[in-house]
């Protein structure tokens, strides 16, 4: 499905009912004083100046690349942390903005949060305790009560916006993720007659992990108060439902995929999120596919190495000590591949606030550092490390030139760097790594699969990807392209939405 389709489907309700998503990410971030593209290897192209001296940017999110084209499709109003310091300056009284700002399709509302709110709902308890707690990536949760505190404060703050953007209307809202548990529920007693909807976009944890969590009561409660509750794949799912067994007062029906709590009706489905594949594929403007390759080929200085690609924020969830690792032992086993392949790891820098994360772009440093001293040459550097956010534009290229895209995520709730390099492909070259603990993973079986734990299978993986004839390449990635343009992220959010109202519509 693609934009227009995913309109014809939803256009004439939509009509009648106000569509409101809820997000901590905004889509766009305006900011005063934005870092000059810097020019060299590799540029952000990305980061778009306006007249007034306020740039916007797009922030470097899954959620948000997943979204932003669906919005455009679909219009509303996506309500989102404000957080550019350039935000202010051009929203209205409400903090509203027309968004994209170079082609305005829907709303922006922007809620201002203080400094202690921010530290305390997202750093504290979404990024230190729900995601470490989620992903079990061998990072403890930190449980601490003033963010608990700040999160249910932030929770309340973003229903009374959600509430006061509903209206007199009639409205659907979808809420997305961790940072709004406790939401659903709040909007929900406010305006029952209003449809609530969350899409949950990273792992539910099974019932023994997730005990731990002193709030888990009220969180379970606080999602509960959703008409459909949404996860990537059914074993989330299933996570949830025994979860919910364990320790909340509920009925599960698992016929009908349904928690039945205080006599309202919570769907669970499975929802595999994708992306919109056409920009991947469309080339830059004048161009053809041999040249850009060769002119970005020339940015990174290669000669005639094979190159092994990786795109990430930086997070400890996304294995890229583990990768690079690999690709040593890769380099010690087969020595044949030293100064024959190159692998360039972009890092765009995320939640740098937190000390965890400062600790994983120190590893990323270091690991690139080490590789590079030990095997480098005058002539070859093993590693490139670009830490820095790029955007689409400059990622669509890497993907094109790449011989080998690698996906190592510890733990991952879809991962769409995965969907993003297939869709980059139409010329049916290139290979994908893929870690088996994405929900990508489920969908895309023809991709090499890797445990990123295990170093020596992982750096067999990278040899045999290297190494892959160019008709096999060719089926795999056909057969990989046929998943991504079958599914795209018009027909997760069709999906969605007419299951929420379908949902709702039974309940009444
Ligand atoms: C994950 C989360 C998203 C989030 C993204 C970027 O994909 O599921 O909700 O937007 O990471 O993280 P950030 O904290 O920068 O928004």
């Amino acid at each position: 499905m693609n934009a227009s389709e995913l309109m014809a489907v939803l256009g004439p309700r939509l009509s009648k009912t106000k569509l409101i998503v809820v997000a901590n990410r905004e889509p766009y971030i305006h900011v005063r004083r934005p870092q000059a593209p810097r020019r060299g290897l590799l540029s952000w192209f990305g980061n778009r100046r306006k007249a007034s001296g306020v740039a916007w940017q797009r922030p470097a999110s899954g959620l948000v690349t997943a979204l932003d084209p669906v919005m455009r499709a679909c219009g509303g109003t996506w309500i989102a942390h404000g957080s550019g310091n350039g935000d202010r300056d051009v929203v209205d009284e409400k903090g509203r903005v027309a968004v994209p700002p170079d082609k305005p399709l829907y709303t922006l509302r922007r809620v201002w949060l203080t400094p202690e709110e921010e530290e305390g709902y997202y750093y504290g308890l979404s990024n230190n305790a729900l995601w470490p707690l989620c992903h079990i990536a061998y990072a403890r949760p930190e449980f601490d009560e003033r963010d608990w505190n700040q999160y249910k404060r932030v929770n309340e703050r973003f229903a009374d916006t959600v509430i006061d953007e509903i209206g007199d209307a009639r409205a659907i809202v979808f809420v997305q993720d961790y940072h709004f548990a406790l939401l659903p529920r709040l909007v929900k007693q406010a305006r029952p007659d209003t449809i609530v909807c969350q899409f949950w976009h990273i792992p539910w944890p099974n019932a023994e992990a997730f005990r731990i969590c002193p709030w888990g009561e009220e969180v379970l409660d606080g999602l509960l108060g959703n008409d459909l509750l949404g996860f990537h794949i059914q074993y989330h799912c299933n996570n949830f439902f025994d979860t919910v067994d364990a320790g909340l007062e509920a009925r599960i029906d698992r016929e009908h995929f349904a928690v039945i709590r205080r006599g309202h009706r919570t769907y669970v489905k499975p929802f595999p999120i994708s992306i919109d594949p056409e920009p991947w594929g469309r080339l830059p403007k004048n161009t053809t596919r041999e040249a850009d390759v060769r002119r970005t080929r020339q940015r990174l200085g290669l000669g005639n190495e094979r190159l092994v690609f990786g795109v990430d924020r930086l997070d400890y969830t996304k294995g890229i000590p583990e990768r690079i690792k690999a690709f040593e032992r890769m380099l010690e086993q087969h020595p044949a591949w030293r100064g024959r392949v190159t692998m360039l790891q972009v890092g765009a820098p995320s939640r740098e606030h937190l000390q965890r994360y400062q600790s994983i772009s120190d590893d990323v440093d270091g690991a690139v550092r080490m590789i590079n001293e030990r095997h480098g040459t005058e002539a070859w550097t093993p590693v490139i490390y670009s830490r820095q956010h790029h955007g689409p534009e400059d990622v669509a290229s890497l993907y094109r030139a790449a011989d080998v895209c690698v996906v190592s995520s510890l733990h991952d709730g879809m991962n769409l760097v995965a969907k993003e390099f297939i869709a980059s492909r139409p010329d049916l070259r290139g290979v994908l790594v893929l870690s088996r603990f994405t929900g990508a993973a489920r969908d895309l079986r023809e991709a090499l699969d890797v445990n990123p734990f295990a170093v020596d299978e992982f750096a067999c993986v990278l040899h045999k990807a290297l190494s892959m004839p160019d008709p096999e390449q060719e089926r795999r990635m056909r057969a990989l392209r046929a998943r991504v343009e079958e599914h795209t992220i018009y027909d997760w959010a069709a999906a969605v939405i007419q299951a929420a109202w379908r949902m709702s519509e039974a309940a009444a």
